[in-house]
């Protein structure tokens, strides 16, 4: 069943469009990311279902239900804030109680609700301090545990981690996504981080320009982003412009390059453009040092050779962004482990990858 259903929803301000005919829904107990660029829409989204914006035309069903003419306290949608700002004049107990009183959670049930939810957030014990004694990430935890208060039929948590420095980012994320699944929350959490919303989502939304480009589980938008955008915004990526030159059996075509070397690229028949975006993903690169210029084996096998550039090593993983000789640049990304050959600056390589990794979008395509 569907929690929520967002229809054709759309939002102006003066002559600019924020939110563009925006269909949307969620089943029960799924996490769903919005993921997007800084201005594409996401926090307007998230208003509009907590009523805090009306849309111009459009409607939000709640459970079937449409919810247009409700005030946001009269929806039954907790959300956190982008600066999840707690009321500093309250203690910890009176900012998780704030939304129950509104809702017209009976009083002698609150205490019991909040110190429930104190121990889903670990943070028993601390309903007497204010947000000013807490850490950053203790205080992210108050407006979790606010947010869920009324057990909500929806949650929405607008860029819940951001406040946080990478580390604590890392171990809160973890912990929220077994807090939603535990509550089995159906939620919305909206982030401009990738790997957060790969992460944490059942399923990702990718926006962009207030519009929708592509809906999908994390591995269907990484692996098969549906324009170049897509594949550009999620993950990292290196590009080549290519020419068709030929098409053979398999699927495979092969591309000459604005720099004039030759890639295969292994696709559907319909996703072969006579001229394409090449993208590779770094982590598809396969790195080999000494002779330069030896035969691949594999004939679905592109070999690009190149000087390495930099060597950068970042903890599991070594980026090598390799120069290649006529133009441009390729970042290959090895798994860090003890026995893989290092590489230095200066030295000749040979980059491998498959003709299947290689997407193609047609050219032009907009990012
Ligand atoms: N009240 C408003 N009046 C005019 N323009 C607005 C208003 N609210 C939002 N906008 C514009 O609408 C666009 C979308 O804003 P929104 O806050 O939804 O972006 P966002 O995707 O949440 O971005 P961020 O990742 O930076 O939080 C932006 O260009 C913003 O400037
Ligand atoms: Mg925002």
């Amino acid at each position: 069943m569907n929690v929520l259903e967002l229809k054709d929803v759309t939002k102006r301000y003066g002559e600019f469009t924020a939110v563009d005919s925006v269909s949307l829904t969620i089943e029960k107990g799924k996490v769903l990311s919005l993921l997007g660029p800084s201005g594409c829409g996401k926090t307007t989204t998230l208003r509009i279902i907590a009523g805090f914006t009306s849309p111009d035309s459009g409607t939000v069903e709640i459970s079937g239900n449409n919810v247009g003419h409700l005030k946001p306290y009269e929806r039954n949608v907790g959300l956190l804030f982008q600066d999840y700002a707690l009321f500093p004049h309250m203690t910890v107990a009176q900012n998780v109680a704030y939304g129950m009183r509104y809702r017209g959670t009976p009083k002698s049930e609150i205490p019991s609700r909040v110190k429930q939810l104190m121990s889903l957030v670990q943070l028993a014990g601390m309903e007497a301090r204010y947000p000013s004694q807490l850490s950053g990430g203790q205080q992210q935890r108050v407006a979790l545990a606010r947010a869920l208060a009324t057990d909500p039929q929806i949650v929405l948590l607008d860029e819940p981690l951001s406040a946080l420095d990478a580390k604590l980012r890392l171990e809160l994320r973890i912990e929220l996504k077994e807090i939603l699944r535990s509550v089995g929350a159906t939620t919305i959490v909206v982030t401009h981080d990738q790997e957060e919303a790969l992460s944490l989502g059942d399923e990702v939304v990718v926006m962009r320009g207030g519009k929708i480009v592509q809906r999908g589980s994390p591995t269907q938008i990484y692996a098969a982003p549906a324009d170049k955008f897509v594949a550009e915004f999620v993950g990292r990526s290196n590009w080549f412009h290519g020419s068709r030159l030929s098409s053979s059996r398999d699927g495979v075509s092969i591309y000459v390059t604005s720099e004039g070397s030759e890639l295969q690229a292994k696709t559907e028949l319909s996703n072969q453009h006579d001229n394409a975006d090449l993208c590779v993903r770094p982590e598809n690169i396969e790195l080999m040092g000494g002779a330069v210029g030896e035969v691949a084996q594999d004939s679905e096998c592109n070999v690009v050779v190149g000087v390495v550039l930099d060597v950068a090593p970042l903890g599991a993983d070594m980026h090598v962004v390799v120069e290649l000789p006529r133009k441009g640049r390729l970042l290959a990304i090895r798994k860090n482990a003890g026995r893989s050959p290092g590489f230095v600056p200066g030295q000749p390589v040979r980059a491998q990858f498959s003709a299947s990794d290689v997407l193609v979008f047609k050219a032009g395509g907009s990012v």
